[in-house]
């Protein structure tokens, strides 16, 4: 069993909320004030996340979530994505941001930015909060990213190992 270090957080709580903040007003920077952003957050890493910047989103937000399944186990990455729970609501018209926890090879974000878009949404956009530039398999563009960090294994804030962690406030490295 892997299990977090003390001495590794690797973001805070405090780094995390003051990012989301930043982000949401980035994000709403770039709609008119009153356009509705529907955020479609990626289960189950991005629950928290989503709720997070949900809160500090102002002007009209309408929320829906989607789960596709794209590690095999453990920390590899198969490199096939399956999609588990689809969208409640059509995307048609709609200023729509995809709202991910972390981008690694890119292949989820790329095949969910693939079945969104032929769902002519008005615009498409990504949100990560977490980037792995060292680990892209596949060129994907992600419009907002929190930060970036280096090839560790990360859990917490939403991130597990073996479905544990998600619940950390904090962003830890697994040793
Ligand atoms: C993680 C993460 C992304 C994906 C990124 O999900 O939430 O969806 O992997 O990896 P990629 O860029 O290499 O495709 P995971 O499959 O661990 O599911 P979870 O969100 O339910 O934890």
């Amino acid at each position: 069993m892997r299990v977090p270090d003390a001495q590794s957080v690797l973001l805070t709580a405090d780094q995390i909320q003051s990012r989301v903040r930043e982000m949401a007003a980035e994000i709403r920077r770039d709609y008119a004030p009153f356009d509705e952003l529907h955020l479609v957050a990626v289960l189950k890493g991005a629950f928290m996340f989503l709720s997070d910047l949900a809160r500090a989103m102002t002007g009209p937000v309408s929320l829906d979530f989607i789960a596709v399944a794209s590690y095999a186990k453990g920390t590899t990455t198969s490199g096939e994505v399956r999609l588990l729970k689809d969208l409640d609501s059509g995307l048609q018209g709609r200023h729509v941001i995809i709202v991910e926890d972390i981008v690694d090879t890119g292949l989820t974000l790329t095949y969910l930015q693939d079945i969104l878009r032929a769902r002519e949404p008005k615009s498409l956009r990504t949100a990560c909060l977490l980037s792995k530039p060292s680990r892209r398999q596949v060129d994907v563009k992600v419009d907002y990213i929190g930060f970036a960090i280096d090839d560790r294994f990360v859990v917490g804030y939403g991130l597990d190992y073996s479905e544990q962690y998600r619940n950390l406030r904090e962003i830890v490295v697994l040793s």
